[in-house]
């Protein structure tokens, strides 16, 4: 039998890296001591009050069919808080509600791009994003952030990458898995890029608000940027939120209304007990978040302090997020080749940052996503390791 070229455009890449994981996930489920760092999903439990409104709305029978775009109660708090003089008032028909950031990436893919289209996205990037781009028959072009910069945008770069046939461009503010934020110059390169060639910008803010330093900038809000641009965002990082599938879109209403069609085939929209758990996190748990952000920037504070006395194996200090990123290759590795010698050795697991982009070839992902005694734990094993490895290399 035949499949569309689509199964192939969406043919999985990066494997390798998440082989291990899955390893680990098991050997941690059947009780093995192993630490999964290798993960992006925070291991905080939803707050509670949130967890409490979705039961009372499934009590209360609201298990029925909603409004394809989303309730407007949740969708007007989203396009209020959003709204900037910039970008001018907005309201409920400015955002979309997704099962997750990733699905409203697909439907601005879908919505967005023809075949024959390129999208410049900036490497290291979001491991789904080539397929989700292709998904569209539109070309993906990574533009390298090199990793002698600290994996900063390179607007000269992204210059040099466009054609005739670029239509978008793709960024991840702040990254995963660098953890870097753009700067004010840096989103004002990438804003004039943007006008001077019409492109849209799509911009994946789903650790927006888990900075740690610094002032996010959403690019959207902008001057002139509003209508060229779709954020997207979710609430799987900021409240602990990853299996609950609640994200958004927020655009210029013309494009809020092909979501709509599309959401209307595609998914007929999200569940009303998950929008009511919406409208309290984002209404009612500004306190549980903060939370989770101040945990996460201890625990950033912690790894790094564990992990960056050695000079052989430098560490980047994310600004934002829930990973620290590593560079190996002075140990005479690739990441994929640390990954599982440390995982091996000591059981701890962490991702090869090659599977997000040629520039982080020689670097390792590690989540912080555990409580501090396994951090603690974790780091020492990597510590161990290195300094077995490095007796090794010399
Ligand atoms: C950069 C980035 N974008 C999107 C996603 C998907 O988020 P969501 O759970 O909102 O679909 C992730 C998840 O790890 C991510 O790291």
């Amino acid at each position: 039998m035949q499949f569309s070229q689509l199964t192939q455009c969406i043919d999985g890449e990066g494997a390798a890296a998440w082989d291990l994981h899955e390893v680990a996930v098991q050997a941690a489920a059947g009780g093995e001591d192993v630490i999964v760092l290798s993960v992006g999903d925070p291991d905080f439990s939803t707050p509670e009050n949130i967890t409490a409104a979705a039961i009372a709305a499934l009590q209360q029978g609201d298990t029925h069919y909603q409004l394809v775009t989303g309730r407007p109660e949740v969708r007007q708090l989203i396009a209020e808080r959003f709204q900037t003089p910039n970008t001018g008032a907005l309201d409920a028909d400015n955002v979309m509600l997704f099962a997750g950031a990733q699905n409203a990436l697909f439907a601005a893919s879908l919505c967005l791009l023809n075949a024959g289209d390129q999208v410049l996205a900036l490497d290291p990037m979001y491991v789904t994003y080539e397929a989700t781009i292709r998904a569209s028959g539109a070309e993906l072009v990574a533009v390298p952030q090199s990793a002698d910069s600290g994996f900063r945008f390179d607007a000269r770069a992204a210059r040099a990458a466009i054609t005739p046939n670029t239509k978008a461009i793709l960024i991840t503010n702040p990254n995963n898995p660098t953890g870097v934020m753009m700067s004010e110059s840096e989103i004002d390169d990438l804003c004039a890029l943007a006008l001077d060639h019409d492109l849209w910008v799509i911009s994946d803010e789903v650790y927006g608000e888990l900075v740690f330093e610094g002032q996010h900038i959403s690019i959207a809000q902008r001057p002139q940027m509003f209508e060229r641009t779709v954020t997207l965002n979710s609430l799987s990082k900021t409240y602990a939120m990853t299996g609950w599938r609640v994200g958004w879109a927020i655009a210029p209403g013309a494009l809020i209304a092909h979501f709509s069609n599309l959401g209307l085939c595609m998914l007929y929209g999200l569940p009303g007990f998950t929008q009511a758990a919406a409208h309290a996190a984002l209404d009612q748990s500004a306190a549980a978040s903060a939370a989770i952000r101040t945990a996460f920037k201890q625990r950033r504070d912690l790894v790094f302090n564990a992990l960056s006395g050695n000079p052989l194996t430098p560490i980047l200090k994310p600004q934002a997020g829930m990973f620290i990123m590593m560079d190996v290759r002075a140990l005479g590795m690739d990441g994929l080749e640390f990954a599982n010698a440390l995982y091996a050795a000591t059981g701890v697991a962490v991702l090869d940052a090659g599977a997000f982009g040629k520039t982080a070839y020689g670097w390792v992902r590690i989540s912080y996503t555990a409580d501090d005694s396994l951090l603690t734990e974790a780091c020492a094993r990597i510590n161990g390791f290195i300094a077995q490895r490095q007796e090794h290399v010399a």
